[in-house]
């Protein structure tokens, strides 16, 4: 086994203060072992103390049937593995009601590695089947505010210009994205929904939910609210109109990493008081550092991950002299015991990033069978990577500062929703979304629709015969 320096090890688990596994928005770690060494992070157990559901594989069945298409290989996988409430989405496309997706990044940093691009490529892939408007949120002030002192806000706000660039390379569609910073969009009605969200956050419950303490800065207590806001239709009158009492009926889907769910079950809370609609989740897990599991990849440390600007040589080399091996010490043993595939980093990030099944499933048996070297599995993995990286750089070559504007821009978004849905969306009435679901024509309606209408039908028949009696009776 190639074992991975201890002093990088001891680096990347270094935001680990006690030994338990500990999953927040600020820090990521799991359990330190007997010997100091971090364990992999246990999903499962994180489902149970956040108190969300597991993705189940009739779940899968459903949002298949539902939408028509194959669940991405992250939820086929349990990469994506968690959710809330993604029942009630689900529901809401199948009847053609409008929700959006939202999700965001904190631009801490110039750097983008491959764990960076995760929540995006999946982002991309529910944008592409739910066909909804998408928002993505820049928390440049959550970096200013959370950042060491020498972090400056021009500092932030230059990691958004570039960002944002990366963001884009993950091949949204500008016609249904709407991208914003904090530092510029705040104000107006997204201002008017921090406010309400701050109202309802008292500091016992911002301690108890993100473990601030009397020396955390004011702006660090405050920050959820601004995080949660976004969460809310009503926010964007450019996208949704201005009319609240249909805007703050329209959910949204988060995909987001785990470690944000601490902000959303907060924001749950909050919505059900301010009679919104609750925000739903889908949560995703995180990508190792090249050091195996237990490892967090660092955008400050090279050796920890693939880099986006990485060339194809950085990727070879970094994972041949990095890349964790669940492989046997020679060729021998290896041929006779085979590897294991499930602490192997060449696999896990396989695993993660190509797309065949089958494929996949051959790769394992053969390496765990020994009947595939160590040094060809990294082979398969290199390749990999390299195609993944270089598709990357090749759209991120594409997008001008023209590009950015276009995302960033307050405009109208153009989207259909479900266009095999079986109620109107763009023609008023039901959604209030007049014209801006898009050219969503419509033929059928759905039983309950009928349902509703037959009964308003007898109501008003009901109420006429009676006033017709009273006419009566006072003639
Ligand atoms: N706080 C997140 C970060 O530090 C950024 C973020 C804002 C986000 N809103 C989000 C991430 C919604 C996922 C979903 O990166």
């Amino acid at each position: 086994m190639t074992e991975p320096e201890p002093s990088t090890v001891a680096a990347l688990a270094a935001d680990a203060p006690s030994t338990k596994q500990s999953v927040d928005p600020y820090n990521v770690s799991g359990e330190i072992g007997a010997d100091g060494i971090a364990k992999a992070i246990d999903y499962s157990k994180l489902v149970e103390e956040f108190g969300t559901k597991k993705i189940l594989d009739e779940d899968l069945k459903r949002f298949e049937e539902v939408t028509g298409h194959k669940p991405h290989r992250f939820m086929r996988r349990g990469i994506v593995f968690s959710h809330r409430d993604l029942n009630l989405i689900l529901d809401r496309h199948e009847r053609g009601e409008p929700f959006f997706l939202y999700t965001g990044r904190g631009p801490s940093s110039d750097s983008m590695h491959i764990g960076h691009t995760i929540p995006f490529d999946f982002t991309k892939y529910l944008q592409d089947v739910f066909d909804v408007p998408l928002i993505i949120m820049m928390t440049d002030d959550e970096k200013y505010i959370f950042g060491g002192p020498e972090r400056t806000i021009e500092a932030v706000q230059s990691y958004t210009r570039t960002n944002v660039k990366d963001i884009i390379s993950a091949g949204f569609d500008p016609k249904k994205t709407f991208i914003f910073s904090d530092f510029d969009f705040m104000g107006g009605a997204f201002y008017r929904n921090v406010a309400r969200m701050s109202k309802h956050i008292t500091l016992n419950v911002a301690r108890a939910v993100f473990g601030f303490n009397e020396s955390s800065n004011i702006g660090k207590i405050h920050f959820g609210a601004i995080q949660g806001a976004t969460s809310f239709a009503s926010s964007f009158p450019h996208i949704f109109g201005d009319d609240e009492s249909i805007t703050t009926q329209i959910p949204c889907l988060i995909p987001c990493a785990i470690d944000q769910d601490p902000y959303f079950r907060m924001t749950r809370d909050v919505a059900a008081r301010l009679h919104f609609a609750k925000p739903a989740l889908i949560h995703s897990s995180f990508l190792d550092a090249l050091q195996g599991p237990g490892t967090k990849m660092s955008a400050s440390i090279e050796s920890s991950a693939i880099f986006m600007k990485d060339s194809a040589k950085d990727i070879k080399s970094k994972i041949n002299k990095y890349a964790f091996s669940g492989g046997q010490m020679t060729v021998e043993e290896h041929r006779e015991k085979g590897g294991n595939a499930d602490v192997d980093v060449s696999y896990l990030y396989l695993r993660f990033f190509m797309e065949d099944d089958e494929e996949l499933a051959r790769i394992k048996k053969e390496y765990e069978t020994g009947k595939l070297l160590t040094g060809e599995l990294k082979a398969l993995c290199i390749q990999h990577l390299q195609e993944y990286v270089k598709a990357f750089q090749d759209r991120r070559e594409r997008v001008t500062d023209e590009t950015v504007q276009d995302f960033m821009a307050q405009k109208r978004l153009v989207f259909s929703g479900n266009p095999n849905a079986k109620v109107a969306l763009n023609e008023g009435g039901e959604t209030g979304l007049e014209g801006k679901m898009g050219e969503v024509k419509v033929e059928e309606k759905t039983k309950n629709q009928l349902k509703k209408e037959a009964k308003e039908k007898a109501i008003a028949e009901k109420k006429a015969a009676k006033e017709a009696s009273k006419a009566k009776e006072t003639e």
